[in-house]
């Protein structure tokens, strides 16, 4: 691994064993991208690569040179308004109204390791050699700005993170109008994009569309990234499958609004950009001010969307999450959402916790409620102190009688809202986000708090240190159920506007860190109406995030399958919840849904003093094996096998492969029963070939032809043999078939075949 600067020919190259990422200083002192992909040799002259033809109509910056246009080269990180007509990495007005800036190369440093991003989310090393890294400054002398675009690139992982900051060093103000993440010009567009699309209750799932001459984006302007789009996007070569060809994966560490799009010019040249969305962004820089923009992170993959998903779960799940969870496996918890709404008293929960204790469950997670006079939706949001008619002795008592029976507490909070019917909203009207005084739209019978305001902050910090200090709280469950509306600060001056949705999120962050330094032992789970907020950002601060307010197995499959493209299992919300189900009214068996949560963090969310015995026994068993397999479900290398969006669609699969290969399981997924179809074959993935195998099938043991030993190589280029009743199998037990059916199966290498 290394970053290397060749003075002769002003070329900067950064590589490792699978990547190389190559730009240089070109004659108008400005940055030309060369090459991103696979690893080349370095120390070689890569100048040929500076095609230059004569368009017309093309601008020409140098006079006399009509070989250079900023138009037709495949820039690092492009200005607007100096020649190039494509959308740029960054804009900014200077005082006096011009919003042509050049920015020229002045130095660069090159270092080991990673420095952290004040005051915003980033991946990290923890020891200098894991990294390297290059700060590349460059100035614009007219009005005395600074601009630093730093790239790191990962020893082990086919990674480069990169961001930029500005620095405001002259007299007067200058004002970012642009300020993306990335830029990447890649010289052609023979690519898919791949994006991760949905709503609430239908989050990430894929989607991927070919690139054409023109723009095409996802985006949030929501406040939050949203369920309709994630801060993701790839491009994939058109042979890509899961297991080959060449995948680019472009992620933002952010949670607030968002802009990630391709734009492809009439030369066929595809510039990929990421960042904060410009919309709504106006970041006025006073002399001496800072601004550095959200972490962005590229993926290098020759071998498919599998190998892209696996080394971002491994970037994010060892060098973005942080803290005393990150490596740990997570509780198996109970919470009281769907079996009691807002509808319960602490005997009932306490009921619950009786029976989850029995079954084996660790956590106990008291849901939305519990404080104010909370009834519904409409009001108490901002009013944290606990409801006594609900809970006599507060949660204090109710957090020490949970822990009497043995089990962790957990506690839901929503701090960036309030309800118009609060003691907060009554106190301080002004501290909504929107004109007060105004009639403001309401989402959820809510308004958001202006966390843009450091009083805001603040207040919410001391409000939830008082119950985190107060009472035994091992995990909090951070919620946010709306999207932004009137979004106006009722503190500040018309020109800082601009700043406010992102000052916002910064105010997010802020109260995240502060709360986790001082409760370093809590778990944190981030939440969004569901999956809003399944972002890297979040990660950063909460190690978990609900994937969906969609509980329905089926839903679910497609749901994860989506999220497994860039997030690791470890980081998924996923629960079994009762039947009908709540959001689809579907009814699925208790083993199927089990079988989808187990690629998550894992927990129950029904009301477990209406089930059965022989269910609550089920459960058991299921505990068991969750808890004896967690770490393999949760932090094995996760594959993709067989994809829900694609093919029958009625078919999914994928398997999880403990990090010496000698153990993986196995998840099938069949949506509805066919009749007289094809024999079923599976191909696996990641395992030894020349090893031996021993299969066996969860709870359900009638397939005789799948028990056994088999290689590896059998069972990646022949697959597990799943032909059931549907095949014309009629061997099998009958109660084994029928619609939304899971299949779980383990394997652990032997030594011997029998
Ligand atoms: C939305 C979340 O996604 C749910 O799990 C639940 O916590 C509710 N909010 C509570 O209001």
């Amino acid at each position: 691994m290394g970053i290397i600067y060749d003075p002769a020919s002003r070329q900067f190259h950064l590589f490792n064993q699978e990547i190389s990422y190559v730009f240089r200083i070109m004659e108008n002192e400005q940055l030309e991208h060369l090459y991103y992909g696979k690893r080349i040799t370095p120390y070689q002259d890569l100048s040929y690569l500076s095609e230059r033809g004569h368009r017309d109509m093309q601008v020409c910056p140098i006079k006399g040179n009509p070989y250079f246009s900023l138009e037709h080269i495949r820039q690092e990180y492009p200005a607007f308004g100096t020649g190039d007509m494509r959308y740029p990495g960054y804009e900014i007005e200077a005082e006096d109204g011009n919003r042509t800036v050049r920015f020229v190369y002045q130095s660069h440093e090159i270092y080991s390791g990673k420095k952290p991003i004040t005051g915003l989310p980033s991946t990290y090393v923890e020891s200098p050699e894991e990294a390297q890294s290059i700060e590349i400054t460059l100035w614009e002398p007219d009005r005395k700005l600074e601009m630093k675009l730093f790239y790191t690139v990962y020893e082990c992982l086919p990674v480069i993170a990169r961001h930029v900051e500005f620095t405001n060093l002259g007299e007067q103000s200058a004002t970012l109008e642009t300020a993306m993440s990335l830029t990447l010009d890649m010289p052609d567009k023979d690519y898919e994009m791949m994006e991760l699309v949905g709503t609430w209750g239908r989050e990430r799932h894929i989607r991927k569309r070919k690139l054409e001459v023109g723009v095409q984006s996802i985006h949030s302007l929501r406040g939050h990234s949203s369920h309709q789009y994630n801060p993701f996007l790839a491009l994939l070569r058109p042979n890509a499958t899961e297991t080959s060809g060449e995948v680019i994966g472009v992620s933002l560490i952010y949670s607030g609004d968002f802009l990630a799009q391709a734009e492809v010019d009439n030369f066929d040249v595809t510039r990929i950009t990421i960042g904060i969305h410009p919309q709504e962004f106006r970041w006025k820089m006073s002399p001496g001010e800072t601004f550095a923009t959200p972490e962005a992170v590229l993926v290098y993959s020759d071998a498919g969307c599998n190998q892209m998903s696996q080394a971002f779960h491994q970037l994010y799940q060892k060098r973005l999450v942080r803290g005393v969870w990150r490596d740990q496996v997570r509780p198996i918890l109970i919470n009281n959402w769907e079996a009691t709404y807002f509808d319960f008293h602490e005997e009932k929960l306490l009921q619950i916790a009786r029976k989850a204790k029995e079954i084996g469950i660790e956590l106990f997670v008291l849901d939305d409620g519990w404080f104010g006079k909370r009834n519904d939706s409409r009001s108490s949001l901002g009013d944290w102190y606990p409801n006594l008619e609900k809970l006599p002795q507060g949660i204090v008592g109710i957090s020490e009688k949970i822990h009497a029976m043995g089990m962790k507490f957990g506690l839901w909070f929503e701090p960036e809202m309030v309800n118009e019917n609060s003691d907060l909203y009554r106190a301080h009207p002004d501290w909504v986000l929107g004109d007060y005084t105004k009639s403001l739209g309401a989402g959820r019978d809510q308004y958001v708090l202006d966390f843009s305001r450091k009083e805001v902050v603040d207040y919410l910090y001391q409000k939830m240190y008082e119950i985190l200090s107060s009472a035994k709280i091992d995990y909090i469950k951070w919620d946010c159920n709306r999207s932004f509306s009137d979004v106006f600060s009722n503190a500040k001056s018309p020109e800082e506007q601009g700043k406010v949705r992102h000052q916002f999120i910064l105010g997010v962050y802020d109260l995240y860190e502060r709360l986790r330094e001082a409760f370093p032992e809590i778990l944190f789970e981030s939440c969004a109406s569901g999956g809003a907020r399944f972002d890297p950002g979040m990660l950063y601060y909460a190690p978990q995030a609900w994937v969906s307010d969609d509980t329905d197995a089926v839903e679910r499959i497609k749901i994860q399958y989506g999220t497994s493209m860039v997030y690791p299992v470890s980081s998924m919300g996923s629960h079994v919840s009762k039947v009908p189900n709540e959001q689809v009214f579907r009814n699925t068996s208790l083993h199927t849904r089990a079988a989808v949560a187990y690629f998550g963090t894992f927990g129950y969310e029904l009301d477990l003093t209406q089930l059965e015995s022989s269910e609550l026994e089920e459960m058991k068993r299921q505990i068991v094996l969750m808890k004896e397999k967690r770490n393999l479900f949760q932090y094995g290398k996760f594959y993709r096998l067989r994809d829900p969006f694609e093919g029958d669609k009625n078919t999914a699969a994928w398997m999880a492969v403990s990090e010496d290969q000698t153990e993986a399981i196995v998840a099938y997924y069949r949506i509805m029963q066919p009749i007289e179809w094809r024999y079923e074959r599976l191909p696996l993935l990641g395992l030894k070939t020349e090893a031996c195998y021993c299969i066996e099938e969860w709870e359900r043991d009638a397939d005789q032809e799948q028990d056994g030993i088999r290689s590896g190589s059998e069972l990646e280029q022949i697959g597990l043999i799943l032909s059931d009743w549907a095949s014309g199998k009629k061997a099998i037990a009958r109660e084994l078939q029928g619609d939304y059916m899971a299949r779980l199966f383990f394997l652990k290498e032997v030594s011997e075949r029998k």
